[in-house]
Formats: C-alpha cells, structure tokens, sequence
C-alpha cells in the first residue's frame, strides 16, 4: 500500500475519529487461526478459529496469521450506558494514517517504529533468515524469518530456555508490509478501526515489518498471542530472561499510554544485549529509553 498517497484519505478519517480506544487492553478474545502442522509442529494446536460470525475472511489463505493478536471482547456496556458507537469498518486503505516521521536508519538494531514513526515506503530487510527453532507455522513460510542477528539471538534464547525446561515455539516473527496490511485489514473489518489500533499495528509501523520481532508462545501452542499467555511459565521465563539474548518485551503490561497497545507478554524484540539488559533493568520501554514521547500523547 502507498501510506503516503493516502495520507489525506487517512487524515480524514481520523479526524472523525474521537476517541482511541486503549480500555480494555489487558485481555483478549477467541483464539485465531492456526496455519498447517509441520514436523516442528508442537502436538498440540493452538485453538482455531474465531466465532464463525465475528470470522472476517482470511487476507491470504496461504499466508494466514496463525493467531490474533487481539483483545477479549469488550466487557458489555451496563443497561443504563449509551449504546456504543459503530466501529468503522473499513479498509486500511481508506483508513487515516497520522503524518508520521519515517524513521532514518530502518536497518538499525535498535529502530523504534510506532504510533508515531514509520518505516520508509517499500522497506524490506536484506538480511532476513530462516531461525532454526520450532515454529506453529508451516516450514517455508515467510512469517518464520527474522534479521539475521535477531535470528541467532532467537536461537540462543530458545535453546538456554530448553535448558530451563522451558520449551517454546514462534507464532509469527516477519510480516511482509503487503501481509501486515492484510492482517490488519481484516482486524479493522472485524473490531473496527480504533480496537484494531488496541492492538495491531497500521502498516508501516509493525514492528514485525523491521524483522526485528517474533510472538513466541509455549510448544504446545495453548495461548499462543492471547491474554492467558500472560503468566505461563513461557511468559514468566521470556519475561525474566529476554534481555540476556538481546530481547524486549516490547510492549509491557501497563505500559499501554506509552506504547499505544495492549499488553502483549508474547512480543519480544531484538534490540541487542546492551540495550535489552538496560530497558529490563529499569522496567521501561523502548520509548522511554529513547525519550521518546508516548504514543498516546499525541497521534494514537
Ligand atoms: N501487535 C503488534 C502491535 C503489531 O501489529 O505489530
Ligand atoms: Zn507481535
């Protein structure tokens, strides 16, 4: 998608929209769709699809996100409230996207991409690889490749937590821009663009777009991108160990004014040992590292 040539078709959506939705980011709906096993396939799948009349059509059945990162249904409104607002529903191609700083060194190991920065039109990484760890995702497929540092980083992450006990599998690390908009899309026709913002990011500002990023779950596969992921001994261990392989939990429980998304404890990404120990240490986010202003204080 041209981000750019759309901007003002974007720009005027937002305008109409008030109100970001960041309530409600704790937890998270029905699990997603899983792709095809593989011989790394854990025995157990993660559950399948969402409720047949809230399932949007898959992007690309080829390609189709094997969960959602997404939140549990909205508690419902008392009696008394106002009934909601209808979501906008609409493609991201019509769907408003904030003027945003592109960001300079895309290719940096550290690269903050969000609500605020982008990455350039047409990015792709020119180093992407196939991590030799167990996957939920078929053997070739696209989603399983990561920078190469990233790559041998995430090898090393998942061999120590082996070692531990701990026996994990990635959901989904590189998203083609061409994919994250697809996947969004369909997030957007599903909950409407405001939740979708909640948690899935407009293309252009994936993290995963950067190679940089993986959801990691258990081996089985049980809460794989969902809230029940949250306290797991996989949780726990990524959650304690990340850093000394170079890893983030990129967007941390009650962080969400700065980040802009919900908690996500599958998310890690690869900043670099240096880094990823110092952010740890401290309990902040990649934003405050960098000064960053937080998302939701301007263009959420
Ligand atoms: N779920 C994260 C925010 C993404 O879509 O990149
Ligand atoms: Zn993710």
């Amino acid at each position: 998608m041209n981000i750019l040539h759309n901007r003002k078709k974007y720009r005027l959506a937002l305008v109409t929209s008030a109100i970001v939705l960041l309530a409600g980011c704790s937890s998270l709906a029905a699990p997603g769709q899983p792709e095809t096993s593989t011989p790394e396939t854990p025995s157990v799948q993660p559950e399948t699809s969402p409720p047949a009349e809230t399932k949007p059509t898959e992007p690309n059945q080829s390609e189709a996100e094997p969960v959602k990162e997404k939140p549990a249904e909205q508690e419902k409104p008392a009696e008394t409230k106002p009934p909601k607002q209808e979501p906008v529903n609409k493609p991201s191609d019509s769907i408003e996207l904030p003027d945003l700083a592109v960001v300079a060194e895309p290719q940096s190991m550290t690269v903050l991409v969000n609500k605020q920065q982008k990455l350039p039109e047409n990015y792709t990484p020119n180093d992407l690889v196939f991590p030799n760890v167990p996957f939920l995702l078929p053997e070739k497929s696209e989603k399983r490749k990561m920078r190469k540092e990233a790559a041998e980083a995430l090898q090393q992450l998942f061999a120590a937590a082996k070692t531990d006990g701990v026996s994990l599998a990635g959901v989904s690390a590189y998203r083609s821009h061409a994919y994250q908009k697809a996947l969004f899309n369909r997030y957007v026709q599903k909950d409407g663009l405001e939740k979708a913002r909640t948690y899935s990011a407009i293309p252009g500002t994936s993290e995963h777009e950067t190679g940089l990023s993986i959801d990691v779950s258990g081996i089985n596969g049980k809460c794989a991108a969902e809230s029940c992921f949250g306290g797991t001994k996989e949780a726990e261990w990524l959650a304690q160990h990340s850093a000394e392989f170079g890893y983030i939990i990129r967007y941390p429980e009650g962080k969400d004014g700065i980040t802009g998304y919900m908690y996500e404890p599958w998310h890690i990404r690869y900043v670099g040992v240096d880094v990823a120990k110092e952010i740890s240490e401290k309990g902040i986010t990649l934003e405050e590292y960098f000064g960053a202003v937080p998302v939701t204080a301007e263009s959420n």
